[in-house]
C-alpha cells in the first residue's frame, strides 16, 4: 500500500523562451528521484510547471506582438512537450496563470499582510529583468548583475516585505536544520549571505501589469518571485491546508533548483513561509551549471542546446543517463556530443546492453528460450547476488542526499560485477561440462538482470521496460517488493531479445 510521502519539485520555468538544457537537467533529476521512490511503493507527488508572469515575459510578448496570455499559452506548450519527450512522470504541471495558483499566491500575500510583514514605500534601485531580481549597488560587477545580466534603474511605489527582521530566525533555522540546504558548500554560502545582513525586499511592481494583482491594490502586481515560489504551496491546494494532500506532502517538500536561484529559495522562501506561520520546506538542493564545449551557454553565443534535438539524435534514455551520470549532482559540468557518445557507448552499449544481450541470447540458443531451471546455488552465487540485494538500502541512502550520479555508479558497479561473473563462470564451457551448473549460472544472471532493470528504470525507463519484456515480467512485477518474490519461473518461455543500446559510431 502506498504511504511514506515524497514531494519533489523542479523550479517552474520562465516561458520567455523555449526549453533548453538547463530546464531539462533539473527535470530529469527530479524525475529520477520520483521514479526511484515510486519503486518502493511510496506516495510520490512530483511537481513541475511554468513561471508565466513578470516583466521579462511581458517584454517577450511585446516583442512578438502578441498579448502576454497568448504568448504564455503558446510557450507553455513546449514545456509540456519537453516533459513528454524526456519521459518525465510529473504528477502535476502547474502554470502560474492558473486561476487556482493566482488565488493561492494572493492568499499567501494576505497572510503576510495580516501578520504585519508588509509595508508600502518607494523602491529606488537596480533591477535585472533577465534575473527578475533586485540588486544592491554593492553587488554590481562592472555595472552589471553578478550573473552578467543588464540592470536598469527602477524607481516606483512598492510594497516591501520585512525581510530584515528574519535574519536571526533564518540563521537559527539553518543551524537547527543542517540538512535544509545541499550540497553543504551551498549552505555555507547562504549562511554567509544572511550573516551579512538582510534588507527589506520589494515584493510588488507598479510600472507594468503582467502579474498577480496585489490584494486590495489594483495599481500593483506581486513581485514575480513571490508569485512563483507560492507555486509549491498552490499545487497542494493552499490556502486549504486541511487536506490530506497538503498535510502529507508539504512537510516533506524537496526543491531541486539550479545554483543561480539559491538565494530566492534558501533565503526569501523560508523567510516568507516563517513570516506566514508555515514551516519551510524540508530540503533544497542546488545543482551546478552546464557549459557547452567549455563555454558558458548563451543565446548570444549561439551555443544553446535544444533538448528536443538531443532526444531526436540520441533517444531520451541516453540523454537522461549522460546528464545524471557524467557530472556529480551539485557540481558544474561540460556538455559535448563526444562526451555523451563516449559515456553512453561505454556504460549503456558495452556494459549494460551487452550484458543483457549476452545472457538472454545465450538463453535463447542454449537453454530452450525459457527461464533456466537452476540447481543448487553455490556460495559464490549467493555472494554475487548479495550486492544486488543490497541495492535498495544503498540507493535509498544516496537518494536522500540527491547523490544521483552515485546512484547510477552503484547500479553500474553491479552491471560490471555481472559481466565479471559471466567471464568467471563461463556458461559457454559449462554447456558441455556441466549443463545443470550452466542453468544455475544463467538463472543467477537473469536474477541479476532483473534487479538491474528495476534499479536502472528511474534513469533509463525505456530500456528497462524493454529488458522486462525480454524477461517476460509483467508491469506490476517491476518494483522493489517483487524482487523478493519468485518472479522468474523456470521453464516459462522468453521472447528473443534485441539489442537495447546499439553503439553510436560517430558524432552525428
Ligand atoms: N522561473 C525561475 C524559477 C522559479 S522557481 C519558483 C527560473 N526559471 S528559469 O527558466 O530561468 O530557470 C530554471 C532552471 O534552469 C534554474 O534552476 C536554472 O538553474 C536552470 N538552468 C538554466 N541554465 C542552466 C545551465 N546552463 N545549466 C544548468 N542549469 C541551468 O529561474
Amino acid at each position: 500500500m502506498a504511504g511514506n510521502p515524497c514531494y519533489i519539485t523542479t523550479p517552474i520555468y520562465y516561458v520567455n523562451d523555449v526549453p533548453h538544457i538547463g530546464h531539462a537537467y533539473t527535470s530529469i533529476a527530479a524525475d529520477v528521484l520520483a521514479r526511484f521512490y515510486r519503486l518502493f511503493g511510496r506516495d510520490v507527488f512530483f511537481l513541475t510547471g511554468t513561471d508565466e508572469h513578470g516583466q521579462k515575459i511581458e517584454r517577450a510578448a511585446e516583442k512578438k506582438g502578441v498579448s502576454p496570455q497568448q504568448f504564455v499559452d503558446d510557450v507553455a506548450k513546449h514545456f509540456r512537450e519537453m516533459s513528454q519527450i524526456l519521459n518525465l512522470s510529473e504528477d502535476y504541471f502547474i502554470r502560474t496563470t492558473d486561476e487556482s495558483h493566482i488565488k493561492a499566491a494572493q492568499a499567501l500575500w494576505s497572510k503576510l499582510d495580516e501578520n504585519g510583514q508588509i509595508y508600502q514605500a518607494t523602491y529606488a534601485g537596480w533591477y535585472s529583468v533577465r534575473d527578475e531580481t533586485f540588486f544592491a549597488e554593492s553587488e554590481l560587477i562592472e555595472g552589471k548583475a553578478p550573473t552578467g545580466a543588464e540592470v536598469e534603474w527602477v524607481e516606483e511605489p512598492s510594497y516591501f516585505f520585512k525581510l530584515s527582521e528574519w535574519q536571526e530566525p533564518l540563521l537559527r533555522f539553518y543551524s537547527e536544520n543542517p540538512d535544509f540546504i545541499g550540497p553543504k558548500t551551498r549552505l555555507n554560502e547562504v549562511v554567509r549571505f544572511v550573516e551579512g545582513g538582510l534588507r527589506d525586499l520589494s515584493i510588488s511592481r507598479s510600472t507594468f501589469n503582467w502579474g498577480v494583482p496585489v490584494p486590495g491594490d489594483k495599481d500593483h502586481v506581486m513581485y514575480v518571485w513571490l508569485d512563483a515560489l507560492a507555486n509549491y504551496l498552490s499545487a497542494l491546494g493552499y490556502p486549504d491546508t486541511n487536506t490530506a494532500k497538503y498535510k502529507d506532502f508539504w512537510p516533506v517538500a524537496t526543491h531541486l533548483i539550479g545554483k543561480d536561484i539559491l538565494r530566492h529559495h534558501a533565503v526569501y522562501w523560508p523567510a516568507f513561509l516563517l513570516a506566514a506561520g508555515i514551516e519551510p520546506a524540508k530540503r533544497i538542493f542546488a545543482h551546478g551549471w552546464w557549459t557547452k564545449d567549455g563555454s558558458k551557454i548563451s543565446k548570444s553565443v549561439g551555443n544553446t542546446i535544444d533538448p528536443f534535438e538531443l532526444v531526436q539524435k540520441y533517444g531520451s534514455d541516453r540523454v537522461r543517463y549522460f546528464m545524471m551520470r557524467e557530472v556529480p549532482f551539485g557540481q558544474d559540468g561540460d556538455f559535448s556530443d563526444a562526451a555523451l557518445i563516449n559515456r553512453t557507448n561505454s556504460d549503456l552499449a558495452n556494459d549494460f546492453g551487452n550484458l543483457v544481450q549476452r545472457v538472454l541470447s545465450f538463453v535463447q540458443k542454449h537453454a530452450q528460450a525459457q527461464v533456466p531451471q537452476p540447481g543448487v546455488f553455490q556460495d559464490s552465487d549467493q555472494a554475487f547476488l548479495k550486492k544486488f540485494k543490497e541495492l535498495p538500502d544503498v540507493l535509498t541512502e544516496l537518494a536522500e542526499q540527491q547523490a544521483i550520479h552515485k546512484m547510477c555508479a552503484a547500479v553500474w558497479d553491479c552491471v560490471s560485477e555481472a559481466n565479471r561473473y559471466i567471464d568467471h563462470e563461463q556458461p559457454w564451457s559449462l554447456r558441455k561440462t556441466d549443463p545443470i551448473r550452466m542453468q544455475t549460472v544463467l538463472f543467477v544472471l537473469m536474477e541479476a538482470i532483473r534487479h538491474l532493470a528495476v534499479f536502472a528504470a528511474p534513469v533509463i525507463p525505456e530500456a528497462s521496460d524493454r529488458v522486462f519484456e525480454f524477461l517476460n515480467i509483467s508491469e506490476e512485477k517491476r518494483d522493489v517488493a517483487s524482487l523478493s518474490q519468485d518472479v522468474l519461473v523456470p521453464g516459462s518461455p522468453l521472447p528473443a531479445p534485441e539489442p537495447v543500446f546499439p553503439r553510436i559510431e560517430k558524432v552525428v
